[in-house]
């Protein structure tokens, strides 16, 4: 089963799917934490350049052809031999991160980013938690992490895009929510993290266990 943790900056997800991936775990299920971008040895090359801030002007497209390239990668190295040995897979971001951001946000059209995935097989995940925030909120809290934390702060570009920017990422995300109802399950994560928490392992039990 291949399941996918979605959200905007600061929405708690990166620490939501490492508690996802104990909890699975310590239930005895073999089950893969990965990322993207940078879920291969090729793709965290790609993160450094994707996003270390201050890095040179790209391109929409160009942009959007090295998450795909990123993407490409983590499908035939990690996930889809993962899935075929029967394990569960969470990953951190994936297709809808770019539909949101490069598409919504970036502004290209949303049948080319369809379009070229199919030719690199891009396959859909089974579940998305999308975790909801208000971009002031998110932005407030990944400011924060990256004043404390310097390895954050080496990936902050998308942190330095406008409020605009970000709003148009939540919407793309509640769009493609209500698009997709049976795949997305929305989670508030405005709450306190053991709360989020508590809803997602309920969610995990109901995929996994019926
Ligand atoms: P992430 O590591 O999840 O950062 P954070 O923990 O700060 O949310 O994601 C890295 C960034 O990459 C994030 O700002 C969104 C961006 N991104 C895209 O623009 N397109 C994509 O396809 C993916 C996977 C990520």
């Amino acid at each position: 089963m291949f399941i996918t943790f979605e959200g905007i900056e600061g929405s708690g997800k990166s620490l939501q799917i490492v508690r996802a991936h104990e909890y699975l775990l310590k239930k005895g299920r073999s089950c893969l934490l990965t990322r993207e971008p940078g879920g291969t040895g090729f793709g965290r090359e790609l993160r450094e350049v994707l996003l270390r801030p201050g890095g040179a002007a790209r391109e929409p497209w160009s942009e959007l052809l090295l998450y795909l390239a990123d993407r490409h990668q983590h499908l035939k190295e990690v996930i889809e031999p993962a899935l075929a040995r029967g394990e569960i897979v969470l990953c951190d971001r994936y297709q809808d991160a770019t539909r949101a951001y490069q598409g919504a946000a970036r502004g290209i059209a949303p049948d080319a980013i369809e379009d070229v995935s199919r030719l690199l097989g891009v396959i859909e995940p089974a579940k998305t938690i999308l975790l909801d925030l208000d971009p002031e909120a998110g932005l407030r809290r990944a400011r924060r992490r990256n004043s404390l934390d310097p390895a954050a702060a080496a990936e902050g570009r998308f942190e330095d895009e406008d409020m605009a920017f970000h709003a148009r990422v939540r919407r793309a995300y509640l769009d493609l929510a209500e698009a997709y109802p049976q795949r997305f399950c929305v989670i508030s994560a405005a709450d306190e993290p053991d709360v989020v928490f508590a809803r997602i392992a309920a969610l995990i039990d109901q995929w996994i266990y019926g």
